[in-house]
């Protein structure tokens, strides 16, 4: 267990406490029904004594309905505790990785921080519950069933002790063997899950390649890994059980002949016999449930960790002391730029950049793929920071502006972007939640979306489903515009983001943009010469440099691959 995770119990701490309380008076009551039981057989029923008998009983009766009210007590703390720290850790995950920057969940996979709030706290939650219901039940009835026994017999009391650190050993020994096995299990349903997340994440996509029986195999593989580790794992735990029912035995049948010869002696009565065999039975029944908790708390312990990775880590943007909350302008310059996504040292994806746009220029960027061209304007809204050189906007290196304030006037439509579950105005009022509806039909209309809004038989209250499936790519890409320009940003950057709209299209959207939104720097990354022919720059990015810049007339005499791609793409269209 791990302790810095507690910080997580919070509100829940007083169940936390309660349990073992009611577990301690539950075991009490279950240590003292079979001395009652031994009472009412030797001096009741031995002396034939009815009213003895009928009064006793009647202890025994509220006794046991003790019992079965601390134990329902407990158990309902317990499961509240349990899931409400699951609950808080959950909490507390989430908001953490809303404070992580693109760098953060890189380091992490999407995949696997869905498995650490899932399966991992499941995990914890489950140990937790094991452990404070547990951790003082079977001491406490250890040391009280022992207590009892030497009160009865001695003899006995030295077996059981001597049997103690024996099949407590043994149990133990057996646990510590089946925990690595255990530990390569979480660690291969790390990759099951991952693995079943990617296909059905890309179901549409397996299905449009027919790479079912692929990734059919695929799955097969690590599953049977899974199932053969398991199988390992479970087939050594599955030793506990002969092992304790061969101690059972011996114990019982050492118990029933020291019993048999003093009962036979007269210094022993036949009811102190079947409460020995009950606290007996307590005794070993509680050396198993250490084992088991053992175990537990040994397979909790790696998704403890992996928890705690989580919560630990450092968001790595945060925002400065006294940060800039207004941008001046939509200027933006790039000084000597050098980019790694692995930090200093790594390998450059963006290599001495030097780029300087004014406010309201629309710049076009063109190259290859991995060519950088994603990296760059990654840089200006700080999704990712340089790591030498500076970006600045409207003047400010970007890191000395307040997060939210630069990103509200920086609106970015990535490249791989979703929408989300809801309507289609819901997904628009994504960039500005107070916008009128009139102001959301302006930027549709702005995008070239507003028409096959319209087209819907809902229009904006169309329901958009989980990943925005139930629209074409085009539509998908003009609708991210329209959610991106809601926000009136100085700055507008589409990534790629008309690469499913047609050309005529596309060209409206420009001219929509030329017109309505002059002042406004827009940036456009574009596989199409057409979609960054007319603007007033266009950047020519090439293994993460910039390779040429200048307007398309200029490019076409001075830059190369410009000039291939010019000719390759206007040679398409004339065919
Ligand atoms: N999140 C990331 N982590 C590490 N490397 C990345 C990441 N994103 C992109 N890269 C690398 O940076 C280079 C440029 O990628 P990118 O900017 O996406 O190119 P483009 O948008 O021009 O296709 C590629 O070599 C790519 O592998
Ligand atoms: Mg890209």
């Amino acid at each position: 267990m791990n302790r810095k995770l507690f910080k997580s119990l919070r509100e829940f701490k007083k169940e936390t406490i309660l349990t073992p309380i009611f577990v301690i008076l539950e075991v009490f009551m279950e240590v003292l029904i079979p001395f009652q039981m031994a009472q009412i057989i030797d001096v009741g029923i031995a002396q034939g004594d009815v009213n003895y008998i009928v009064e006793q009983g009647i202890i025994l009766v509220v006794m046991a309905m003790l019992s079965l009210l601390f134990g329902a007590l407990a158990g309902k703390f317990a499961a509240k505790a349990g899931a409400g720290y699951a609950r808080n850790l959950r909490h507390d995950i989430f908001y953490k990785i809303q404070t992580f920057s693109f760098h953060n969940i890189d380091k992490f996979s999407s995949s696997s921080l869905v498995t650490r709030m899932t399966t991992d706290i499941t995990n914890v939650q489950m140990a937790f519950m094991m452990t404070i219901r547990m951790l003082f039940r079977a001491p406490v009835m250890i040391v009280l069933s022992m207590v009892m026994t030497v009160l009865i017999n001695w003899q006995i009391a030295i077996l059981l002790l001597c049997t103690i650190p024996i099949l407590g050993g043994v149990l133990i020994f057996i646990a510590r063997k089946a925990h690595p096995h255990f530990m390569q299990v979480f660690d291969e349903y790390d990759v099951l899950n991952s693995a079943v997340q990617e296909n059905v994440n890309a179901s549409r996509v397996v299905k449009a390649y027919v790479r079912e029986e692929h990734e059919d195999q695929k799955f097969e593989k690590i599953s049977m890994k899974v199932f053969k580790l398991f199988t390992k794992a479970e087939q050594i735990v599955a030793w506990n059980q002969p092992v304790m029912q061969f101690v059972m035995y011996a114990v019982v049948l050492a118990l029933i002949t020291i019993s048999g010869l003093n009962i036979v002696g007269g210094s022993m009565e036949t009811g102190e016999l079947t409460s020995l065999m009950v606290y007996a039975l307590q005794i070993l029944m509680s050396l198993m449930m250490v084992s088991f908790v053992y175990v537990m708390i040994m397979i909790s312990s790696a998704s403890t960790d992996r928890i705690q990775e989580v919560l630990d880590e450092v968001p790595e943007m945060g925002n400065k002391e006294n940060a800039i909350e207004s941008v001046p302008s939509g200027d933006i310059d790039f000084n000597h730029v050098n980019f790694s996504y692995a930090g200093k040292g790594g390998n450059l994806s963006l290599k001495d950049i030097d780029l300087h746009i004014k406010a309201g220029q629309t710049i076009g960027v063109i190259g290859g793929t991995g060519s950088s061209k994603s990296s760059l304007v990654q840089l200006i809204p700080r999704l990712y920071d340089v790591t030498e050189g500076s970006v600045k906007v409207g003047g400010i290196d970007v890191r000395d502006y307040d997060i939210k304030a630069l990103r509200d006037q920086v609106s970015m439509v990535l490249q791989k972007n979703v929408l989300f579950t809801g309507t289609i105005a819901e997904n628009i009022r994504w960039g500005d939640e107070s916008a009128s509806d009139a102001e959301v039909k302006h930027v549709c209309e702005l995008a070239q979306a507003d028409s096959f809004i319209q087209e819907f038989p809902n229009g904006y209250n169309t329901m958009i489903v989980e990943g925005g499936n139930n629209v074409s790519g085009g539509q998908k890409q003009r609708l991210c515009i329209a959610r991106a320009l809601l926000k009136k940003p100085k700055i507008l950057i589409l990534d790629d983001s008309t690469s499913a709209v047609d050309t005529k299209t596309d060209a409206l959207i420009r001219k929509a943009f030329r017109e309505e939104i002059p002042n406004t720097t827009k940036i456009i990354i574009a596989q199409r010469i057409s979609s960054v022919e007319d603007a007033d720059l266009i950047v020519v990015m090439e293994d993460g440099r910039i390779d040429g810049i200048g307007t398309s007339e200029e490019l076409l005499k001075t830059n190369k691959i410009y000039r291939e791609v010019y000719e390759s793409q206007k040679k398409g269209s004339d065919e």
